[in-house]
């Protein structure tokens, strides 16, 4: 049984278990009756794409680009599931790749736009990429004068410089997920920019934030506008990075639009965002089961989802995963630690409260499973990996790709 599912009890939706904010969203009402029946039925680890969420985040996406008249791009590293670029491909613009493979999967599988950044490219990589993107950024001066002769031997394509704001805003992790900490190596700093070629440079690049609010991408903005003004006079985009978490319940987009507009006005330039985290936010699951149990002081359930293998942000950022229907330690009277079953003493997921014993079968879903969830995934033990899979909007759920044996020999020669 699922978690939340509460067998001849109410039926806990996802609405009511998680986020209150989703109930204010009138038109998607097929999302906020969606039960979690469907995770009793199917094979498991799996991350499960939720579409009426995902169309719900896009709408978000789409209200501030037709109010902010900005682009919006998908940052492909933090979710990059083709399947689901014809439903993004609607609203988005493009996408953002961090080197050639990422870039190749862009114009292959998405189409539009595609940008690329690297804070280094490896031999022979931009001459690659200039025949997969048509903006390309750069970290430093003296890698814009080293690439210039490869990006202008193609006609049309953009040159971006990715500058070091000095703003930091990073809402967890601390410096961990902070672009402009100390020592970063990310984007050319202050004390670089008069040496940048100015008039080679179609875009200034930015990206300070990390699951911010709309105080971190108004903060930003402002932040830009005010210290770098003589420098976002020269270019003709200016691209605000990710990290702008629009989909986050009390993030204001009116405050976003609004700071848009008026950067735009100021300066006269076009404004793009490429957030990742902030368009996938809550569009889906990772639905483990329960293998075996173990006791030890407290009671341990061993799941075949593993923090360290399915879910390596809960360790390296670190944080505890929510699990539809399961409270916090002591909230509810059956306590469990729950793990994977890698050797790593470490690979332990969280510790949560049930209504009921959990028993060996049992599902149990944990939430906000799209972003850096199956981009970072590894076989580490040999621990099979999750299919990928598709809840539409009727319930359906389909299984995009399952992996077995060979996909876990394949990487290892
Ligand atoms: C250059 C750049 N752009 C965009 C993103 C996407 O950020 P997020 O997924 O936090 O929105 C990242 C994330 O690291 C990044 O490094």
């Amino acid at each position: 049984m699922a978690w939340g599912d509460g067998g001849t009890g109410p039926r806990l939706t996802l609405a009511a278990s998680l986020n209150p904010w989703w109930l204010e969203v009138s038109d998607l009402s097929k999302f906020n009756m969606q039960s979690f029946e469907w995770a009793n039925a199917i094979a498991t680890p799996a991350y499960v794409l939720d579409i009426a969420a995902l169309k719900r985040n896009l709408a978000r996406a789409a209200e501030v680009k037709r109010g902010a008249g900005c682009k919006i791009l998908l940052a492909t590293k933090s979710f990059a599931l083709p399947a689901a670029f014809p439903i993004m491909r609607e609203v988005l613009d493009g996408t953002t790749a961090s080197g050639e493979y990422e870039a190749r999967l862009g114009h292959e599988e998405f189409g539009k736009e595609v940008h690329v950044y690297s804070p280094a490219y490896s031999p022979g990589e931009v001459e690659r990429v200039t025949k997969l993107a048509q903006h390309i950024y750069f970290n430093s001066p003296e890698q814009i004068e080293s690439n210039l002769a490869t990006i202008r031997s193609h006609s049309g394509l953009k040159i971006g410089i990715r500058i070091n704001p000095g703003f930091s805003n990073a809402t967890l992790g601390g410096a961990l997920y902070d672009p402009c900490a100390p020592f970063s190596r990310f984007g050319a700093t202050r004390d670089m920019l008069d040496r940048v070629p100015w008039d080679e440079v179609d875009i200034l690049h930015t990206h300070a934030l990390c699951e911010s609010g709309d105080e971190g991408s108004v903060g930003l903005i402002e932040h830009v506008g005010r210290h770098f003004g003589d420098y976002v006079r020269r270019v003709k985009v200016v691209n605000f990075g990710g990290g702008h978490f629009i989909n986050r319940p009390g993030y204001d987009i009116q405050k976003l639009i609004a700071a848009i507009k008026a950067f735009k006005t100021e300066f006269n330039v076009e404004v793009v965002l490429e957030p990742g985290a902030g368009l996938v936010v809550d569009t889906g699951y990772l639905v483990g089961s329960v293998l075996g149990f173990h006791e030890n002081d407290k009671s341990i359930a061993i799941l075949d989802a593993s923090a360290s293998t399915h879910m390596p942000d809960v360790l390296e950022v670190p944080y505890t995963p929510k699990i539809v229907g399961a409270g916090e330690p002591g909230a509810k009277p059956y306590n469990y630690i729950l793990g994977g079953k890698t050797c790593m003493t470490g690979d332990i997921i969280g510790e949560y409260s049930f209504d009921r014993p959990m028993r060996i079968g049992d599902r149990v879903v944990f939430t906000d499973m799209m972003q850096y969830s199956f981009v970072k995934n590894n076989t580490f033990n040999g621990v099979p990996l999750p299919d990928l899979a598709i809840l539409d909007e009727s319930g359906g759920y389909r299984v995009i790709r399952s992996f077995g044996y060979e996909d876990f020999r394949h990487r290892l020669g």
